[in-house]
């Protein structure tokens, strides 16, 4: 016999939110749109815009640092590796997670950044989960960080309503109890790439007087297709995490969507049968904040006590790529 593997568990938590506030009503004068249209048809009443000396990584050492001070004993040095989940880093090079280690002086961690768009936080989870259950690494840090407003042409209205900035992070360690992260499930299609994507920039479109004019350093995205792909396939892997587990919708105690628009969270509840009340929300307070809406809700439902010890929590995502990802957590 082997002896068991140890579980990751979630020690400690924090989040980042740029104070500046753009409302539904500051968007109207900036777009032919209507605080109405973009309540009724998102759930979006405000989100946080990071200010212009602000960027990914400094958004992220913050949240990293209310997470160490949540975490008693834990200092910067400690941590063993940090996971940065974004679509938005500071630099093509070095990592965001580099600069995050370079800002906390935590000198022991190894760094990388993790591209899986909004579904970024999980696949992060999963990953630091992993190199926790091998005995590898001992204290590993996950953070979600992303300054959508880069990224946003401010000019689309069908895009420019959706998006926030943000950043959020934990801790991750061993534990022997039956508890932690106690399963992962990730997902891609790649055949949809055109659905959701930044086209300028990269290695194939790169910056040019082109791709500047022609705002394709901005999110393109075919808003109505994301919407479909989103409701089934999060319905999908919230059904097949569950099974695999041999659970049932009616075992989750707490069910954490991505936070696109109210609609989609709506239409996924209902088709899982999931109680509204079970479902945390924070998409009319930040918006879409990509890999970082779902650590928030992690982190604010921590802070505020609501967790119960053994209480099973569901984290459901998908995004750019496609991607989707769900994990399973007993708190
Ligand atoms: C983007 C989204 C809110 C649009 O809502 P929708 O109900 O699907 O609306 P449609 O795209 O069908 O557009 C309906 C109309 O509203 C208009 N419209 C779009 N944005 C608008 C805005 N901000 N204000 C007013 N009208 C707007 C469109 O131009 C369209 O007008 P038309 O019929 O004259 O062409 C919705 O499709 C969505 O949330 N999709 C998923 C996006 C997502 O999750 N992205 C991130 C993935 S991580």
């Amino acid at each position: 016999m082997y002896p068991k593997l140890p579980n990751a568990v979630i020690c400690a938590t924090g989040s980042y939110l740029p104070q500046k506030v753009l409302t539904n009503k500051d968007l109207e004068k900036m777009v032919d749109t209507t605080s109405e249209w973009i309540e009724t048809r998102t759930g979006i009443l405000e989100r946080r815009l990071a200010d212009d000396d602000m960027a990914s990584a400094e958004m992220g050492y913050r949240a990293s640092l209310k997470a160490i001070e949540d975490a008693p004993g834990v200092k910067a040095e400690d941590i063993d590796l940090i996971i940065a989940a974004t679509v938005t880093p500071d630099y093509q090079f070095p990592s965001t997670a580099c600069l995050i280690q370079g800002k906390l002086g935590a000198k022991k961690a190894a760094c990388f950044d993790l591209g899986a768009a909004c579904p970024g936080f999980i696949y992060a989870l999963t990953c630091g989960a992993q190199f926790i259950k091998t005995q590898e690494y001992k204290l590993i840090l996950v953070v979600a960080t992303d300054t959508l407003s880069r990224i946003t042409d401010w000019q689309d209205r069908n895009t420019c309503v959706l998006f926030g900035d943000g950043a959020s992070a934990c801790l991750l360690k061993a534990c022997r109890e039956e508890r932690g992260i106690i399963s992962c499930l990730l997902g891609a299609d790649g055949s949809g790439e055109n659905l959701l994507k930044v086209p300028g920039g990269g290695s194939r479109l790169p910056a040019s007087e082109t791709t500047v004019k022609e705002g394709l350093h901005y999110v393109k995205m075919s808003g109505n297709e994301v919407f479909k792909f989103a409701v089934r396939i999060m319905e999908k892997t919230a059904r097949d995490i569950l099974k695999k587990n041999g659970l049932q919708v009616s075992d989750v105690d707490w069910f954490i969507p991505h936070q696109a628009n109210i609609r989609i969270i709506e239409s996924v509840a209902k088709r899982l049968k999931i109680s509204m009340q079970k479902v945390i929300l924070n998409v009319q307070k930040y918006g879409n904040v990509s890999a970082v809406s779902i650590p928030i809700a992690l982190d604010e439902m921590n802070r505020s006590g609501r967790f119960k010890k053994g209480d099973l929590i569901l984290l459901d995502a998908f995004g750019s790529g496609l991607t989707w990802a769900s994990c399973l957590i007993k708190w």
